[in-house]
């Protein structure tokens, strides 16, 4: 069996230093917010080139916050692409603000630059665009369309750690406000729940800070009306040590990447347009025969996802948002897209084999 992923085989080597540094703590007992959580903040920060980090508890939680530091009026609009994980609508509606839906861009994962201009409007107060499947939205085209208007960008990094812009910045550095999630199966995960904002402003820094730790960085002074959402100092280990082998395993992922790219040939199989310097969090093909396709890989003993099965409009929990509204590209993805292993971990004989049966389809 070809596993989608191994997270035990990512970390084998990691163990025993992780569990060292887990018994200081349990001498120490700064689990909450304790110096591991401002090391790996000072590291993550050095990392994406940005000047400030705030851990959270999650991605949705840094989504959420990074909205509600902007203090924005009631139902202001936040443009989000219409093919995303649910929490980035969720983060939207939970910080008392308007989703509004953009298509994705025909056969790529983020959002389409030709339909975000026809739905920005004078309520229009941020575009959240996000980087799906590692790969990089151009920041800069959007900051180029929004010149001169009173629009933040806040981007959704959760799938693109260490990921570049094709001007070779770094994700984390390009928006007014960016988040990433640690969901264990990310690019950089913890084991458990966890999530950093980053910045580049010490205005948004501030305030921040503040909103993940009930309002409050002086202990019993609680100014803003916060949320319970800090990183833990367990999850900052890890990710302290997780850190450390990024780089490598991205390096991996591209190359597996290519290897698809080129290899793969069988008309019935489309590849998706990824950026330049992605990260490939998730490597996605096309295929309209999916249902024949999954028989296939089932065969073949090699696991598959899905990201996403259904676009945003069409999850149930926002029938009441977007009635009657269309979003061919993103229903296409949802419709027919299905994610292959891109483990960094896969052996030469294993993405070989993939790519055998892929072509034996
Ligand atoms: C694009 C995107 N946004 C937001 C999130 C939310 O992150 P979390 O699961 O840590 O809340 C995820 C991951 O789950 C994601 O993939």
């Amino acid at each position: 069996m070809i596993k989608f992923l191994d997270i035990y085989k990512q970390d084998k080597k990691l163990h025993l230093s992780i569990l060292n540094n887990f018994k200081k703590i349990f001498k120490k007992g700064d689990f909450i917010l304790g110096d591991d959580v401002t090391n790996f903040e000072s590291n993550f920060s050095k990392f994406c080139n940005s000047k400030f980090s705030i851990g959270c508890a999650n991605g949705t939680d840094a989504l959420t916050i990074a909205l509600k530091s902007l203090n924005l009026k009631k139902n202001s609009e936040v443009i989000i692409p219409a093919m995303t994980y649910c929490s980035t609508a969720f983060s939207v509606i939970n910080a008392n603000l308007k989703p509004v839906l953009v298509d994705t861009e025909f056969m790529k994962s983020t959002i389409s630059i030709q339909h975000l201009k026809k739905k920005i409007n004078n309520k229009t107060k941020v575009i959240m665009p996000v980087h799906l499947y590692g790969s990089v939205m151009n920041i800069n085209e959007i900051k180029k369309i929004i010149r001169g208007k009173d629009i933040f960008i806040i981007d959704d990094c959760a799938q693109a750690h260490g990921a570049k812009d094709d001007s070779g910045n770094k994700v984390g550095s390009l928006a007014d406000i960016s988040t990433f999630s640690f969901y264990p199966g990310k690019n950089l995960g913890a084991y458990g729940d966890a999530g950093v904002i980053t910045t580049n402003f010490k205005k948004f820094y501030t305030i921040i800070k503040k909103l993940r730790n009930l309002g409050s960085e002086v202990k019993f002074k609680h100014d803003l009306i916060g949320m319970n959402s800090r990183l833990d100092s367990l999850q900052a280990i890890i990710l302290n040590h997780k850190l450390k082998q990024l780089s490598k395993f991205n390096s991996k992922r591209r190359k597996i990447a290519s290897e698809y790219d080129n290899k793969i040939v069988n008309k019935k199989i489309e590849k998706l347009r990824y950026s330049k310097f992605s990260v490939y969090h998730q490597y996605v093909l096309v295929v309209k025969r999916r249902n024949e396709f999954i028989k296939h890989l089932k065969k073949a003993k090699i696991q598959y996802g899905f990201h996403y099965p259904f676009a945003i409009h069409q999850l149930d929990a926002f029938k009441e948002y977007f009635k009657s509204e269309k979003f061919p590209n993103s229903e296409m993805l949802a419709k027919y897209g299905i994610s292959i292993p891109i483990d960094p971990n896969l052996s030469k004989n294993e993405i070989n084999y993939i790519i055998s049966k892929l072509n034996s389809f």
